[in-house]
């Protein structure tokens, strides 16, 4: 299982990811969590370590990666550059960083001010998605940008699930409404995790959310807050992170079966 995790800026994408790659983990699978996001500085600081080479810069960044495109391309695919398939262990030692039994992965970063857009980082992420072959322990999860450009781009092509977090507010609610449509035209199953959720909120939030895709609500916690606001590694266990787990369990039965 290839699961994208989707979402509006700042509804608890990347600490989800986090949170669900542990507790993956803490069941037995092989987990590879990969940063998808250009922008963040921060999925390896969540896991409380620092950030190993970008795998983008493996190809001398942006430019190094978009030369090796085009001289791939006119022959007629990328395959040169990646292969036609890949293992986790093929993603090169200097990129992967092993911690608490998680593999994980920065596909593109961007480093400075007027570099150019993030295209490439995207394409990146489409070629390893589209080409990673999983054993049946293994499972990826994927921490996307802020947004719908993963769809854009076509990277939710190579995944095969989305889930979208989901934050109290009326813009979540509206970009859940959009991922819904998004993830329907890419033959995408497609969940809703609700974050966030405090006795105040959850009423309104259950209203505008179709809830026959609500598959956990993860509650508002203070010790998830603190741990961000003072820069520290995500230490707290949601006990309700275990039905997300439980959805992609499931899900994973069924892909496996079809
Ligand atoms: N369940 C929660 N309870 C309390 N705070 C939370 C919860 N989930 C996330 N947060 C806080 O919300 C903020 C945003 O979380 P996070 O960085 O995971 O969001 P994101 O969707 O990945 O953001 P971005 O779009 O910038 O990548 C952080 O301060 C985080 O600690
Ligand atoms: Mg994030």
């Amino acid at each position: 299982m290839k699961v994208i995790i989707s979402g509006k800026g700042g509804s608890g994408k990347s600490t989800i990811s986090v949170l669900t790659a542990r507790a993956l983990s803490d069941r037995g699978y092989k987990v590879l969590l990969v940063d998808g996001d250009e922008s963040n500085v921060g999925l390896h600081r969540l896991m409380g370590i620092s950030q190993p080479v970008v795998f983008m810069d493996n190809f001398g960044g942006k430019k190094g990666f978009k030369q090796r495109l085009n001289q791939a391309f006119p022959k007629g695919n990328a395959d040169e550059i990646l292969g036609r398939s890949m293992k986790f262990d093929d993603l090169p030692d200097e990129c992967v960083a092993d911690v608490d039994r998680i593999k994980m992965i920065a596909i593109g970063k961007i480093h400075n001010e007027g570099e150019g857009c993030a295209c490439p980082v995207g394409m990146l992420s489409k070629m390893v998605l589209s080409r990673l072959v999983i054993e049946d322990d293994e499972i990826v999860i994927i921490d996307a940008e802020a947004g719908v450009e993963h769809f854009g781009r076509g990277v939710v092509a190579g995944c095969d699930m989305v889930i979208c977090v989901v934050d109290p507010s009326f813009e979540s609610f509206m970009l859940a409404k959009k991922i819904t449509d998004m993830a329907e035209s890419a033959g995408k199953e497609l969940c809703f995790v609700l974050n966030k959720v405090d006795d105040n909120v959850e009423d309104a939030m259950c209203k505008n959310i179709d809830k026959g895709k609500v598959i956990a609500k993860i509650p508002n916690s203070n010790e998830i807050f603190m741990d961000s606001l003072e820069g520290r590694k995500i230490s707290t266990d949601i006990p309700e992170i275990g039905e997300i787990c439980k959805k992609i369990e499931e899900s994973k039965k069924n892909f496996s079966s079809e």
